[in-house]
Formats: structure tokens, C-alpha cells, sequence
């Protein structure tokens, strides 16, 4: 089977930057064919740089990045230095990215790549905010039939909120755009807070991935070390949840996830709930599916997969 193509928009974030080398050292089963900054945990400026720091880190500077929005759709940008720090890739210093970012507008670059390469063979990878996505469903319409899919970590029904207590942060960030994101028809599958946070990082595998001793896993050992002092301590208990390479482990290895088709809604209105991910785990209501919410995970698998794909970069 040829790889499936994706683009990968993120605001990174460590736990960005750990799915995006996952995708980047599986070249047989996944073409990046760009990665799309979005505003979110730091700003765009720092998300831009931060992809680049990340391709050149995998020794993949070939990979187009390219710079979308810089605020949500409606609302004021806000951000999470409190848990990634000032450069929103806190832990280690990294040179300064060489690669320039791509000509194109992000929100451009996904309606580009979509309408060209074949009908139902594009899956975007929404790892942060989901406006770059959400503009491009909106100014090009025509996208929503031909993506085959749209594959996204945010939300969360049973563990609820992490931002607020009613909402996640990806999703919290801009409501709005995850509002046109869901009612855009697409196949659309979401990793929320229930699964994400059954991805604890452990000790044992943080020292699997040290005794790799390649520069690649120092990097990444440095990133979760700082990554996971925030949750650590906001959680208790053994480790922090490494929720963005979900969504990447899903392409990879479905069977390692399971889940519902279920209807998800968005809460737009309230100030108390906004960006709510409103779950019909239950069945409760005869609105329509129209997402596959992912509830479960096999962790120690999880956990494998990324360290056999950090130990070929
Ligand atoms: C999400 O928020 C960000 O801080 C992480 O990168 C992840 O995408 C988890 O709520
Ligand atoms: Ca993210």
C-alpha cells in the first residue's frame, strides 16, 4: 500500500513535536506533504519556528512549513506557556531553524494540497486550534468531499476539561472553528482528553528512550522531562498525558485505539462552558453521528510504537 498523505497542523508544543518526528520516521506508511502552523500554545511566530526546529531536528528540511492564522476566528488568542514554556518547545536549546517557511498561507497550502493530489486521499491532522482547518473548510468548500479524512486531538467527554473545567484547550482556544469543523461532513475522528489521558509518560520508558542515546532521543527526553513537570504536578501520579501523538499512533496502528461513532457537538454561547465538546457517548439524543470518538487506548503499545519510530531518526 502507497503511504497515506497528511498534513499536519500544530501549534508546537512538545507533545506536538513528538508526533510529528512519530510521523515523520514512518515514511513508509505516512507522507507528510506539509506541516501548517497555527497560533495556540505560543504564538504563530513561535509555532512556525518550532515546526522548522522539528523537521531540521529529524533531518527532514525538506518538509514544507507553512504559517496560517495567528488568532482564532472570533476570539483573542490565548495561549499555554504555563505548561510549555516561554518558547512553547522549553527543555533544551536547539539551533535556530535554517529552512525558510513556505511561500504559501497555511489556510492556502491545505486547499492546495486537497484539491490536487486525488479525491479521498488527503488526511489533515489537526493538533492544535483547529483555525487554520476550519478557515480553509470555509473559504473552499469543495475540500470537505475530497479530504478523506480529518484526524484531530481535542475535546473530551469523561475527563471533561483541562483548561477550564469544562473544556480542553485545543478546542477551548477556538470554539468557533471547531464548531465548522464538525458540521463539515467530513470523517472525522477525535482523540480527546479520555484517551490522551491514559498516555502516560513513565519513567522506565523515558530511560528506553535515553539509553537509545541517539541525538534525536536526547532532545526528546529533555522536551518531556519539562513537558510533564506541569500535569505532574496538576494531576499527581506517575506521568503526563503525551496526548498529540495520539492522533498519529491512530494512523498508524488503529487497532491499538478503540472507540464510538457518536454526535459531537461544539458549546459556542456560554461563557461558563465554552468550547465544551457536548459527547453523546451515551446514545442519549437522535442527533447524527458524525464523529468516531476514541475512548481507549493500549498504553504499553502506544508506548512501544513511538520508541521503535524515535530509535530510526
Ligand atoms: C492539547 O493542548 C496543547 O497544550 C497540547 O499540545 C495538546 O494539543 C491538549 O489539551
Ligand atoms: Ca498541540
Amino acid at each position: 500500500m502507497p503511504p497515506r498523505k497528511i498534513i499536519i497542523d500544530t501549534d508546537p508544543g512538545q507533545d506536538d513535536a513528538v508526533a510529528i518526528l512519530l510521523a515523520l520516521a514512518s515514511p513508509e506508511e505516512l507522507e507528510v506533504l506539509a506541516i501548517t502552523a497555527v497560533a495556540g500554545n505560543v504564538p504563530l511566530d513561535k509555532t512556525s519556528r518550532n515546526a522548522r526546529v522539528i523537521c531540521e531536528l529529524a533531518g527532514k528540511p525538506d518538509v514544507p512549513v507553512h504559517e496560517g492564522c495567528d488568532r482564532p476566528m472570533e476570539r483573542v488568542l490565548v495561549t499555554a506557556e504555563h505548561v510549555h514554556g516561554a518558547s512553547g518547545l522549553d527543555g533544551i536549546e536547539l539551533p535556530e531553524p535554517t529552512m525558510p517557511v513556505a511561500d504559501l498561507h497555511a489556510v492556502e497550502a491545505i486547499i492546495h494540497h486537497v484539491r490536487r493530489e486525488p479525491r479521498g486521499s488527503v488526511t489533515l491532522c489537526p493538533l492544535g486550534p483547529l483555525t487554520n482547518v476550519a478557515t480553509a473548510l470555509t473559504r473552499a468548500p469543495d475540500i470537505a468531499e475530497r479530504l478523506a479524512g480529518i484526524a484531530l486531538m481535542g475535546g473530551a467527554y469523561f475527563e471533561v476539561g483541562n483548561v477550564t473545567p469544562a473544556a480542553e484547550f485545543n478546542i477551548y482556544v477556538d470554539p468557533e472553528a471547531a464548531d465548522i469543523v464538525m458540521k463539515s461532513g467530513v470523517d472525522i475522528t477525535i482523540l480527546p482528553l479520555d484517551v490522551t489521558h491514559k498516555a502516560l509518560i513513565t519513567r522506565d520508558w523515558l530511560d528506553r528512550i535515553e539509553a537509545l542515546g541517539t541525538p534525536v532521543s536526547k532532545v526528546v527526553c529533555a522536551w518531556l522531562d519539562f513537558y510533564e513537570r506541569f500535569d505532574v504536578e496538576k494531576y499527581g501520579g506517575a506521568g503526563g498525558p503525551l496526548h498529540d501523538p495520539c492522533v498519529i499512533a491512530w494512523l498508524l496502528r488503529p487497532e491499538l485505539f478503540s472507540g464510538r461513532r457518536i454526535n459531537v457537538e461544539i458549546e459556542c454561547q456560554s461563557d461558563l462552558t465554552r468550547g465544551m465538546t457536548v459527547a453523546d457517548w451515551w446514545g442519549v439524543t437522535d442527533r447524527a453521528a458524525n464523529a468516531l470518538f476514541i475512548g481507549d487506548i493500549d498504553a504499553d503499545g502506544f508506548f512501544d510504537l513511538l520508541a521503535e519510530r524515535v530509535a530510526r531518526l
